[in-house]
């Protein structure tokens, strides 16, 4: 099979994810008999440099016209002007608005070869595997009105907290269909106890629930799943929130992992079912670390698992996705580490050593 993937690099340790995750996938190409062809584009601070905004019409047209998008991460401290009219970040809100990318995946995922590279103690976070789902084009990040202004009595500045029922309705159909792969259990995330937003949030999970009668679905109120993410995280097999709550809620439970620098993810713009596809935008959910950028030390783990993430979902080539997550797996066994994730006794790799030693791996 064919596939056509655009390729946003970004900023900072972007280029040098990116660049391993690509050639793991042309690997996958060579051992599985198909063809990945790549387009790439600007996104984030690179493309204000160049552009004098962060993203082009012709960039997301490029997306558009792929068959699924691969980003490495945006921003960094030249940009960082909280006065600046344009900032990277809004590259990737754009994107996400523009490809109606409304479903965010973030599996969290703990590695047992890496018990001793977290700061939580190995018995708490053993056997952790959930997927968070954030709802990514809505909620607080996008609802209207959104402003900030000033007035006699001083300055003023409202975002808004909106839902439709449809936005609402697809976002609980992905925790759904995703809990029905896994463990069969879904926590629907919320504010219900004071938020308006939250008490239409969790009725309609109640009411799409009867269409999966063997999900077992439960609610729970954000502060509280915060505190049980870390007091008993196995606990969760899916959760589903609101787009600011996955925000705070994936960086915490990222911990959990052992390091950022393992996780992937995926933006949806489609309700996974059975073997359909969807298109989708795969990025790790690291960010673009200016420090290390360039100095063949990121791991990059988390985009190679993203790449797995697009096999899977975008392009329905599980086999090929199993191998990818296979091959993470054993290299990690062999005891190779990037220097985030080192440890006593392993071996230290930088980033092309790593993403070469993933992409022979790789076995049919
Ligand atoms: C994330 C990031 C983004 C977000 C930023 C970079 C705009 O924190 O993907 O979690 O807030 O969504
Ligand atoms: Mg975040």
């Amino acid at each position: 099979m064919k596939f056509h993937i655009a390729v946003l690099p970004g900023d900072g340790v972007g280029p040098d994810v990116t660049n391993e995750a690509i050639r793991v996938l042309e690997t996958v190409g060579r051992r599985f008999g198909h063809q990945f062809n790549f387009g790439f584009g600007l996104v984030g601070g690179i493309s204000i440099d160049k552009n004098g905004e962060a993203l082009t019409q012709e960039t997301l047209e490029m997306c558009r016209g792929s068959d699924a998008v691969l980003l490495g991460a945006v921003g960094g401290p030249r940009w960082d002007d909280p006065m600046a009219k344009v900032r990277p970040e809004d590259g990737l809100l754009a994107l996400r608005k523009g490809l109606g990318l409304f479903a965010n995946l973030r599996p969290v995922k703990m590695y047992p070869v890496l018990e001793n590279s977290t700061t939580l103690k190995p018995e708490v976070i053993r056997g952790v595997d959930m997927m968070v789902i954030r709802e990514l084009t809505g909620g607080l990040y996008f609802g209207k009105p959104k402003k900030s202004w000033t007035i006699r009595r001083g300055r003023r500045a409202v975002d808004t907290m909106y839902y439709t029922e449809e936005e609402l309705e697809r976002i609980m159909r992905v925790g759904f269909e995703l809990a029905l792969s896994r463990r069969k259990k879904l926590t629907s995330v919320d504010k219900a106890n004071v938020l308006e937003s939250s008490r239409l949030w969790r009725q309609i999970a109640s009411e799409i629930a009867g269409d999966y009668p063997e999900v077992k679905l439960d609610h729970m109120l954000v502060d509280a799943c915060a505190m049980r993410l870390l007091q008993n995280p196995r606990y969760f097999d899916v959760i589903v929130t609101e787009n600011t709550f996955g925000d705070i809620l994936t960086d915490e439970a990222s911990m959990l992992a052992g390091s950022m620098g393992m996780l992937p993810s995926a933006s949806l713009a489609g309700i996974p079912e059975g073997s359909g596809i969807t298109f989708g935008l795969y990025e790790p959910v690291h960010g673009s670390a200016p420090d290390i950028a360039g100095s063949n030390v990121a791991n990059p783990i988390a985009t190679i698992l993203s790449i797995a993430m697009m096999l899977r979902y975008s392009f329905n080539l599980i086999k090929e996705a199993d191998s990818i997550e296979r091959a993470v797996l054993k290299i990690l066994d062999d005891g190779y580490r990037t220097k985030d994730i080192m440890s006593a006794g392993m071996k230290e790799t930088g980033t092309t050593e790593m993403g070469q030693l993933v992409a022979d791996a790789i076995r049919d």
